[in-house]
Order: C-alpha cells, then sequence, then structure tokens
C-alpha cells in the first residue's frame, strides 16, 4: 500500500489555509497547518510532509526565509510557494533556493492540484533514485550470492519459499558466512524490493543511541535533540528494516521490538504520537541467541516473535564444494577492479584452498583471493600467492568436520560432545580416564556413546 502523501499547508490567513487543507483532505491527502513561519518550520520537522505549500509574505519568517530552512534540514521535501505579490525577480530567487513551484494568489483550485501531484510524483521519483543509487554502490546483489553445494542449495530454496511473506527471518551463522548478503537477497526477492532495504549494526551503537536511531525522536526528547527525526523504521516503512548483531541489544531496545512485532507500532523517544509502519524485519547474529534465553539476557517472547522463520547459514569448511566457485567469482572481482589481466587459479592453490579450516568464513577466503589478486604478476594465481595458508594441512576427515565445533554459536550439546570425544581419542579410548579427566562419572561418558552411536556422530570403530 502506497502510504498517503503528506502536505503542510502554511498561510498567516487563517481562512485561506482552512479552505486549502480541506479541499486537500477531500482529495486523500494527509495534511497538516501553520499560520506563521516557525510554527510551520515545526510542522514540517514533525509532520515530515513530502510537500510544504507556503505563503510568502508572513511576519516574522517569510517564506524564502522558510524555504531555505526546510531545503536545508529536508532536502527531499518539495516547496511549492504561494504569493499575492508574484514578482519575476521573487519567483526566480524562490527557484534558485529550490521550491518546486510558484502559484499566484488568490490560488486556482486546479492549477494547485496539478502543480502538487507533479510535486509528489518528483519527491517519489528521487525517493526511488536514491534508493536504487544507494543499493548500486551496495557491493551486496543478489546475484553475488554464490553457492552449489547441497547445503547452500538449500538455503537458496528456504530463502525463495519465504520471500514473498512478510513473517520475521532469523538468520544464523558464523560471522563471515554471509548473513548481511542474505538478508539483501531476501529483500531483493520479496516484493518489497523497490522500497528501501535499512540495515542497523546494533552493536555499533551505545544503548540511547540505538533507540533513537530505530525508533526517531522528537525534539526536545534529550539534550541535544533539536530537530525531531524519524527512524530507520519509518524510513524502512514498505521494505525490509535488517537488524545486525540482534543479541546485543539492551532490554528497553528488546522490548519496544517487541511490542512493534506485535502490534506494528510504535512512539518516537520522546513522543506520544503513535506510528504505524509496515516494515519487514530481518534479524542476524553470530552468537547463541537460545543460551542468552537461558542466561535471561534476551527476552524469550522476543526470540520465539523473532524466529518464526529460521535460516542456518553453515560455515564455509562444512561446505568445501562452494570454495572453487566462490574463488572463480572473488578473482574476477578483484581482478576487474584493479585492472589486472588473471584467468583463473592453478589446480594446486586450489587444493591449497579446499583444505584450508576458513575460521572467518567467505569474508577471510575473499580477502586471501583480494591479496592475492592485488600482489600478482602472472595470469594464474598459484600457491606461492597464498603464502598465510599453512600448505601441509591436511584435509579434515570427513567425520571430524562434519563434527567441527567453533565456540561462537556452538550448541552446550555440541560443546559437550567435542569434549567428551576428545579427551577419549587422548585417553585411548579409556572411559575411566576421560570421566576422570572430564570430572564426570564414567556411566556417563557410556550414556553419551550411545546416543552418539544413536545420531551416526561416532560408529563403536572409531573409539
Ligand atoms: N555465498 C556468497 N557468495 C558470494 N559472496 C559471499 C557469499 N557469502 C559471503 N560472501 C561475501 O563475504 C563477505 C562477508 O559476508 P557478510 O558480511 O554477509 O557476512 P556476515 O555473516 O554478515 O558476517 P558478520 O557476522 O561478521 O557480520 C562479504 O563480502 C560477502 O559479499
Ligand atoms: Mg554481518
Amino acid at each position: 500500500m502506497i502510504p498517503k502523501a503528506r502536505v503542510v499547508v502554511i498561510d498567516d490567513e487563517v481562512n485561506a489555509a482552512a479552505a486549502i487543507e480541506k479541499l486537500l483532505r477531500e482529495d486523500g491527502y494527509d495534511v497538516a497547518r501553520a499560520h506563521d513561519g516557525r510554527s510551520g518550520l515545526q510542522a514540517a520537522d514533525k509532520f515530515d510532509p513530502d510537500v510544504v505549500i507556503t505563503d510568502l509574505r508572513m511576519s516574522g519568517m517569510d517564506g524564502l526565509d522558510l524555504l531555505a530552512r526546510i531545503k536545508e534540514m529536508h532536502p527531499e521535501t518539495m516547496v511549492i510557494l504561494m504569493t499575492a505579490y508574484g514578482t519575476v525577480k521573487t519567483a526566480v530567487k524562490a527557484m534558485k533556493l529550490g521550491a518546486e513551484d510558484y502559484l499566484a494568489k488568490p490560488v486556482d483550485i486546479e492549477e494547485l492540484e496539478v502543480v502538487l501531484q507533479k510535486a509528489i510524483e518528483k519527491k517519489r521519483l528521487l525517493q526511488e533514485t536514491r534508493v536504487l543509487r544507494e543499493r548500486l554502490a551496495d557491493k551486496y546483489h543478489l546475484d553475488n550470492v554464490v553457492g552449489q553445494s547441497p547445503e547452500m542449495l538449500a538455503v537458496f530454496k528456504t530463502l525463495r519459499q519465504v520471500a514473498p511473506s512478510s513473517s520475521s527471518v532469523l538468520l544464523l551463522g558464523e560471522s563471515g558466512t554471509g548473513k548481511e548478503l542474505f538478508a539483501q537477497a531476501l529483500h531483493q526477492l520479496s516484493p518489497r524490493k523497490n522500497r528501501p532495504f535499512v540495515k542497523v549494526a546494533c552493536a555499533a551503537l551505545p544503548e540511547t543511541l540505538l533507540e533513537s536511531e530505530l525508533f526517531g525522536h522528537e525534539k526536545g526528547a534529550f539534550t541535544g535533540a533539536l530537530f525531531a527525526r524519524a527512524g530507520r523504521f519509518e524510513v524502512a516503512d514498505g521494505g525490509t528494516l535488517f537488524l545486525d548483531e540482534i543479541g546485543d541489544i539492551s532490554p528497553t531496545v528488546q522490548v519496544k521490538l517487541l511490542r512493534f512485532l506485535e502490534e506494528r507500532e510504535f512512539e518516537r523517544v520522546g513522543g506520544n504520537r503513535t506510528v504505524k509502519v509496515d516494515v519487514r524485519i530481518v534479524v542476524a547474529t553470530h552468537r547463541d541467541l537460545p543460551k542468552k534465553v537461558e542466561e535471561g539476557s534476551f527476552r524469550d517472547d522476543l526470540y520465539y516473535r523473532l524466529n518464526v522463520i529460521e535460516i542456518r547459514i553453515p560455515s564455509l569448511r562444512d561446505r568445501g564444494g562452494d570454495i572453487p566457485l566462490l574463488a572463480h567469482r572473488f578473482i574476477c572481482k578483484y581482478a576487474k577492479r584493479n585492472g589486472k589481466e588473471i584467468r583463473g587459479i592453478a589446480d594446486d592453490a586450489l587444493a591449497l584452498l579446499m583444505r584450508n579450516s576458513w575460521p572467518g568464513n567467505v569474508r577471510q577466503l575473499e580477502n586471501a583471493i583480494e591479496r592475492a589478486v592485488v600482489l600478482s604478476n602472472e595470469p594464474v594465481l598459484t600457491p606461492a600467492h597464498f603464502p598465510a595458508l599453512d600448505p601441509g594441512a591436511e584435509a579434515a576427515a570427513p567425520e571430524s568436520a562434519a563434527r567441527g565445533v567453533a565456540i561462537p554459536g556452538s550448541t552446550l550439546a555440541a560443546i559437550e560432545r567435542e569434549a567428551i570425544l576428545r579427551t577419549l581419542e587422548s585417553t585411548g579410548g579409556s572411559t575411566s580416564r576421560a570421566a576422570a579427566a572430564l570430572q564426570i562419572s564414567a556411566r556417563k561418558i557410556q550414556y553419551k556413546l550411545k546416543e552418539y552411536r544413536r545420531q551416526d556422530v561416532v560408529t563403536p570403530r572409531r573409539i
């Protein structure tokens, strides 16, 4: 649904302003009215209009000053001037200051409607161009998502299935696995793709700043809040809001976010006007959220609201099959960017990449390739271009790769399993010595081993 266009009408002749207001309301606009420059400016700050229609001559602040102030604070707001004293000189000046158009008083209703429509159209175009430009400047495009392993194809499938809905999505995965890229892809695949995609890095901001960044604030809400400001929720209206590092938000922000998820509304900081927006929420974290819920630092009701659809992006070491494709993608990208003629990568170098464990996941692979491309003077990358990688690294045995556990984001059960199996390996399979080392009973180890066998994690022969 396209929101109603918002218009502020400013005229010191109360009757004239009221008449225009009435007319525009009848035409379906959302209208606010003011009778002098100062309160007009306040209305423009608070109401965040698409268009301001203002009288030119008013006591206090005249229309030209007002125009300059509005353009300074809200460059995308269209301003239309009305005057009974219209001279060519003022009109030229007004246009130079950024006015959209100029209406002679008494205002001709039909002319007003045409001029207003034109201004609104232009505002929408400007907004769309900005969104497009931002998206082009962004390195994350849908077509940048690369993957051919069964694990990634499964993620793609889920993503396509859930994209058309507005349900909240929780993206989990280690650092560098592509959570942000997938959040973007989800937006691109959704019917919201022509509306904004807005990202907020929650961990980067202190609590109070994050709250006003997300929900906006009214003028005077706190020291330094000189103007009212729309938050990211309002900016993302009709689109997608990507909340990165959601595991780190404070209890206050958690409560506000929960209310939004339940009622789709909120108030700006320091305000009491309820704002309703249509925003799809996508959140990501590399933290173990269930654990945070258990510890009490993350609300369980919020967790369940966010976790409507959970997409877990596997770490790169669990999908080595994607490495050749990713490597080629990154070689092309950086060869082009650096004006290098690099055709590809030698088999032994690719094998080296595939043997590496990539704790920093795709981001680390991308950095390694960027560095190799920049430093290479040859048309094909060789192992020598990857001096930081250990050439002796053994390819991980399939079972241990599947079993591998990285602490951040791992479940307690996985960590426990890893501790038990590794200790048993180090004791040559002796349960009593492993039990002593782990300070648990030998019976517990026996019991756990039975469980792992049932899950096919270990075979009786291995231990
Ligand atoms: N499947 C993929 N195809 C192509 N590029 C990818 C893929 N996955 C990740 N990348 C690239 O790897 C880098 C890291 O990805 P991204 O920033 O999305 O990771 P993240 O999971 O959000 O990490 P963090 O938790 O550290 O924020 C980016 O440059 C991204 O473009
Ligand atoms: Mg990220």
